[in-house]
């Protein structure tokens, strides 16, 4: 019984190994490169195991320090969570034990709090940290909680966690937000499965993820379905069942070898890649004058732009889907520097994503940062090397892009911020023929 351990938590965090990445920018890039399974599709669905006891089978999950956070949190739930196989979990949630997501989940990843509505709706009560804000913005879960309690949840904030009950079931009925959210909208999915009756989520996110999520829930047994293109539907069930999922592939990470390929001015191919969920994204490509060729699930990427090297300057305004992603917002302000002209950038989604654009002023960008929300980029700037810091993920990777395109040689510290949502990160570059390593910080090496 979860009442009879000890308060305490056993979560012990890895330590942090400090690493750094070196990187000789100016070489062209060249070559195939694999796109990994989705994170942000992967962590919701091995949360969602956790609404049956049966097992569940997940492949091309990525291999990444996100998922193995996800993983070690529902371990320390008493959940049994298998890796027989690289790209592959299993996952049986027969006893769940200790419905407690401590602090120390939530800090490393504010995706822990998915777990809130798939262990509320199947054993009726769970403790759950705050995840707090990042250097993103504030990030916020009131509208993940008010929505819970509109299907009859009984939710307690007190020093830091949420103390939420659901005595019997979780009802059905219309849960309104009064904006998109990504999360939000997958927290009530998940919890309304097993809720008794109906339940509508308007205006529900439309990113692939979701659907790709879904469709997961419906192999589970689950009755969900995305009514119109903003409404899901979801009757619940008593009881789901175990099932299979092959994960969608990430479009951030293709989107961010795309750039990878234009900056460098190099011919890359990225395979696996799902180009029918990048359609925003590669208008973008194609107004700036980069060649992006989609055969299946192929996009062949030329980075010749306008003959030499530099491409055409776009306004570029962040959205949810199918807008342009706010995740691939600092890739694109990388290629924008290589644009003649001014390029302006909306950041619309989150507050505080627009403030790594200093780090690359400092490797020779001319970015006027107006506002939290609005950014000018004036091109073309040639990029030298640097030493920066990464304060998240995908700045972290746009900062390797930056280095990637500029003279000299670059050291970027920070390097697990990246490791958080992008596959073998360097092997892939070092792959395509990238100048880079990734070394702990103090080692004295060249670059290989
Ligand atoms: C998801 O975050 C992704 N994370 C993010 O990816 C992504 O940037 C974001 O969606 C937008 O596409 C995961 O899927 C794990 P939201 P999420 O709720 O769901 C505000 C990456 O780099 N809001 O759609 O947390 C919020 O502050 C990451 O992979 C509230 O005010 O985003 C934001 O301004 C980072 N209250 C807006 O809504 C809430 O309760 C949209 O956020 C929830 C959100």
């Amino acid at each position: 019984m979860a009442d009879a351990r000890p308060f305490h938590w056993e979560f012990v965090p890895e330590p942090v190994t400090r690493e750094v990445f070196r990187i000789e920018g100016g070489v062209p890039l060249r070559g195939e490169v694999p796109i990994s399974g989705s994170k942000n599709a992967a962590l919701k669905m091995l949360a969602a195991a956790t609404l049956t006891g049966e097992r569940c089978r997940f492949t091309n999950v990525p291999e990444i320090e996100d998922v193995r956070v996800m993983a070690e949190t529902l371990r320390d739930l008493g959940v049994v969570v298998d890796h027989p196989a690289p790209n592959t979990y299993e996952i049986a949630s027969g006893d769940v034990e200790w419905l407690f997501v401590p602090l120390e989940a939530a800090a490393k990843m504010r995706a822990s709090f998915i777990l809130l509505g798939p262990l509320l709706a199947r054993f009726g009560r769970v403790i759950i940290s705050n995840p707090g804000g990042d250097r993103i913005g504030r990030r916020p879960v009131d509208l993940h909680v008010e929505a819970m309690r509109t299907l009859g949840a009984t939710i307690e904030y007190r020093n830091g966690y949420y103390f939420a009950t659901a005595p019997g079931r979780l009802r059905g009925t219309e849960v309104r937000f009064p904006f998109v959210s990504v999360m939000g909208t997958e927290n009530i999915l998940l919890a309304a499965t097993l809720a008794d009756g109906h339940t509508v989520i308007r205006p529900a996110a439309k990113e692939p993820e979701v659907d790709d999520l879904i469709l997961f829930l419906q192999k589970m047994g689950a009755d969900v379905e995305r009514t119109y293109e903003d409404t899901i539907e979801v009757r619940g069930q008593r009881r789901l069942r175990g099932a299979e999922h092959h994960v969608i592939p990430d479009r951030i990470e293709a989107g961010t070898f795309a750039v990878a390929g234009a900056v460098t001015g190099g011919e890359v191919t990225l395979t696996g890649a799902p180009c029918e969920h990048m359609t925003a994204f590669l208008e973008v490509l194609d107004r700036a004058g980069v060649s992006a060729r989609c055969e299946g699930d192929r996009i062949e990427i030329d980075g010749r732009g306008l003959g030499d090297g530099a491409f055409r300057a776009v306004d570029i305004r962040t959205a949810a889907y199918p807008g342009l992603p706010t995740d691939i917002q600092p890739p694109t302000s990388v290629l924008l520097t290589q644009a003649n002209g001014d390029s302006r950038v909306h950041e619309a989604i989150f507050e505080d994503r627009l403030e790594w654009l200093t780090e690359l002023n400092r490797m020779g960008a001319r970015i006027d940062i107006a506002d939290n929300q609005h950014a000018t980029i004036h091109g073309r700037t040639p990029l030298h090397g640097t030493e920066a810091e990464i304060g998240d993920l995908r700045a972290g990777a746009s900062l390797i892009l930056a280095a990637l395109a500029a003279d000299g040689e670059s050291t970027i510290h920070g390097a697990h911020h990246v490791q958080r949502g992008y596959e073998n990160i360097e092997r892939k570059f070092a792959d395509l023929g990238a100048r880079i390593a990734r070394l702990e910080e103090g080692t004295i090496s060249t670059t290989s």
